[in-house]
């Protein structure tokens, strides 16, 4: 069995949800406290083994590549005035490979995902999306690729969410579970409120066999119009087993603006330099909500 040593992750979409402030920057780059998301993902990606990344990028996406890159000027000002501390956090990614292709316009995740195949050829890959962030002491990518290990099929990591926001996600429809991991009669993207087949949600992490290209390949759109990829798997899921994987771990959903501004909170809790001033004006602004309520 080939090993997952690539991931792919897709950062072409447009981030209407932050506008205006994704006008001219990448969602990807909103920072959680004092780190972009991407590098999270990033960060998920190297500790669950991954060596080769793939950036889909698009326009307006060239701060992604720029965040990546050596910034010799800006290392040598660190070292010169001493702050090593930063100088090793402007670094932290540069031991993985990391590329870029471009998709030319946003036609979907699907499409996203098929503008890499090439990068790919013939070997399982993962896929990690930045609109959910996992903290779990075993990386959830590495969880997925465990998984594939054992049943020699694609996996797809799944949460349970409630009733009223199944709609918003890609929903499996399981027929037989032993543990954590699900076979699937259907993957359905977006299913109409009320017609949810279960509440496990595709939760932005994927390992995938290369045969997902077959039908990526066939282009064909779905919900919103776009090339899903939840469409492709469906697809796969009727030649070859596809499984999904309740994973351990907390996910943060930093793709629309209230999860964005509750992980902000959340993460900014931990931060040593921030925590304490941050923690007393929470108090402090909730008493006084209190006091006008
Ligand atoms: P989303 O639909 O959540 O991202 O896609 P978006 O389109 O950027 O955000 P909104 O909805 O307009 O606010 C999930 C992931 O897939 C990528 C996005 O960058 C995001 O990481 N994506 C989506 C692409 O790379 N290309 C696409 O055509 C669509």
């Amino acid at each position: 069995m080939k090993k997952v040593k690539k991931a792919i992750i897709p950062a072409a979409g447009l981030g209407t949800r932050f506008l205006p402030a994704t006008k001219a920057m990448p969602k990807e780059m909103l920072p959680i406290v004092d780190k972009p998301t991407i590098e999270y993902i990033v960060e998920e990606a190297i500790a669950s083994g991954i060596e080769d990344i793939i950036i889909v990028t698009g326009k307006g996406k060239r701060a992604i590549e720029d965040h990546f890159d050596r910034n010799f000027e800006l290392e040598e000002t660190l070292a010169s005035k001493g702050k090593l501390d930063l100088l090793n956090k402007i670094n932290q990614s540069s031991n993985v490979e990391i590329h870029y292709i471009r998709q030319k316009e946003p036609k979907g995740l699907g499409h996203a995902v098929w503008c890499a195949r090439n990068f790919i050829g013939d070997e399982p890959f993962a896929v990690l999306l930045g609109d959910d962030i996992v903290r779990a002491e075993k990386p959830c990518t590495k969880q997925l690729i465990e998984q594939y290990e054992v049943t020699g099929s694609s996996v797809i990591g799944v949460q349970t969410v409630a009733n009223n926001e199944t709609h918003r996600y890609g929903i499996i429809d399981p027929f037989s579970s032993s543990e954590r991991l699900y076979e699937v009669s259907n993957f359905v993207e977006k299913p109409k409120q009320g017609t949810a087949p279960s509440n496990l949600a595709i939760m932005g992490r994927y390992v995938l066999t290369p045969d997902i290209f077959e039908f990526l390949d066939l282009q064909e759109t779905g919900a919103g119009g776009e090339i899903q990829l939840t469409d492709a798997i469906q697809k796969l899921n009727e030649r070859q087993n596809v499984y999904a994987y309740d994973f351990e771990g907390k996910r943060y959903d930093v793709g629309e603006k209230l999860g964005f501004v509750k992980t902000m909170i959340e993460l900014a809790l931990e931060n040593d330099e921030i925590k304490d001033d941050l923690s007393a004006y929470l108090v402090e602004t909730v008493e006084s909500l209190k006091v006008k309520s």
